[in-house]
C-alpha cells in the first residue's frame, strides 16, 4: 500500500480511543501495519476491526504501559506478527478527576497517573529501542505529550506528568541520535475524547467556553493530534527529533493583544 508508513509497522498505545483509534486509523490508511494496544483489549479489538474494513492489516493486543514486561511483550508481539518495527507512538495516558484541586490529590492518583504517563512512555521508549537496535538502527518514536507540559493548564499533578514527558522527549532525543532514532513529542489541548470522562467538554457551555481559550476558536479533534503525529513518526519528519509539537490552536502561543 502506498502512503507516508508505506512498509513500516507500527505500535499503538492507547489505540482502542481517541486519538489512539484515530492514530491507528489514520497510520493504517497510510500503508503502516499496525499494533493497537490497550488496557481495553475490547476497544482495541474493534479498532483493529475497524482498521481491517476499511483495508488495512491490524492486530490487537493488551497491554497496561505502567507494566514493562507487558509492553517488552507487545513488541515481541508486534514483531511476531509483522516482521519488525518502525515506529511506536507512546500516546496511553490518564488523568485525575477534572478540576480536582491540588490537596485533594490522593497518593493513589499521583502514583497511578506516574505509572502510566511517565513510566508508561519510558516503558515504551525503552523497548522500541531495543527492538530498533535489533534491527540495526533508525526508527520514530513519538509520544502524546499535552499543552499542559508546556503551560500551566488543568490538574497540577497531569501537568507535572507530561511536564516529565516533555523533558524526556529532549533528553532521549540526544541520546539516541548518533543511532538515528528520532523522539517526537505532540502536545494537544483539550479534545472531545472519552478523557477525563470529557469534563472539559461535556456540555455545549463547557465546550464554547473552552473552545474561547484557543487562539483558532475551537477545541482541537483527536484526528488532528494524529495527524501531527504521522508527520513526526513518517520520513517527513526525517531531519526533526526532540520536538514537544504544540497540536492546541494557538493556546501556547500567548494571548492576543486588544479585545476579541
Ligand atoms: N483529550 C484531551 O483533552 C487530551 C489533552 C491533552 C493530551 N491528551 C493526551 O492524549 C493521550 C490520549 O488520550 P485520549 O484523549 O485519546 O483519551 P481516551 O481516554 O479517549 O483514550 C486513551 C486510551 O488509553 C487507554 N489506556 C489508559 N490507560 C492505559 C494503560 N495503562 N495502558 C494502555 N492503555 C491505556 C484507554 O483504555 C483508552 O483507550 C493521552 O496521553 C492524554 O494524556 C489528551
Amino acid at each position: 500500500m502506498a502512503g507516508l508508513l508505506a512498509g513500516k509497522v507500527a505500535i499503538v498505545t492507547g489505540g482502542g480511543s481517541g486519538v489512539g483509534r484515530a492514530a491507528c486509523l489514520l497510520f493504517a490508511a497510510q500503508g503502516a501495519r499496525v499494533a493497537a494496544a490497550d488496557i481495553d483489549l475490547d476497544a482495541a479489538e474493534q479498532t483493529a476491526q475497524e482498521v481491517a474494513r476499511r483495508g488495512g492489516e491490524a492486530i490487537a493486543v493488551a497491554c497496561d504501559v505502567a507494566d514493562a514486561a507487558a509492553v517488552e511483550s507487545l513488541v515481541a508481539r508486534t514483531v511476531e506478527a509483522f516482521g519488525r518495527l518502525d515506529v511506536m507512538y507512546n500516546n496511553a495516558g490518564i488523568t485525575t478527576r477534572a478540576g480536582q484541586p491540588f490537596l485533594e490529590a490522593s497518593d493513589d492518583d499521583l502514583y497511578r497517573l506516574t505509572a502510566v504517563n511517565v513510566a508508561g512512555v519510558i516503558h515504551g521508549c525503552q523497548s522500541a529501542i531495543r527492538q530498533f537496535r535489533r534491527q540495526g538502527g533508525g526508527g520514530a518514536i513519538v509520544i502524546t505529550g499535552s499543552v499542559a507540559g508546556l503551560i500551566g493548564f488543568g490538574g497540577v499533578v497531569y501537568g507535572a506528568s507530561k511536564g516529565a514527558v516533555t523533558s524526556l522527549v529532549r533528553t532521549l532525543a540526544l541520546e539516541v541520535a548518533p543511532e538515528g532514532i528520532r523522539v517526537n513529542a505532540v502536545c494537544p489541548a483539550a479534545m472531545p475524547t472519552r478523557f477525563g470522562g470529557g469534563a472539559l467538554l461535556d456540555s455545549p457551555e463547557a465546550r464554547a467556553h473552552t473552545a474561547r481559550l484557543h487562539p483558532l476558536g475551537r477545541v482541537v479533534e483527536p484526528e488532528e493530534c494524529a495527524a501531527a503525529a504521522l508527520f513526526l513518526a513518517s520520513d517527513l519528519a526525517s531531519a526533526i527529533t526532540g520536538v514537544n509539537l504544540p497540536v492546541d490552536g494557538g493556546l501556547s502561543a500567548g494571548r492576543p493583544l486588544g479585545a476579541r
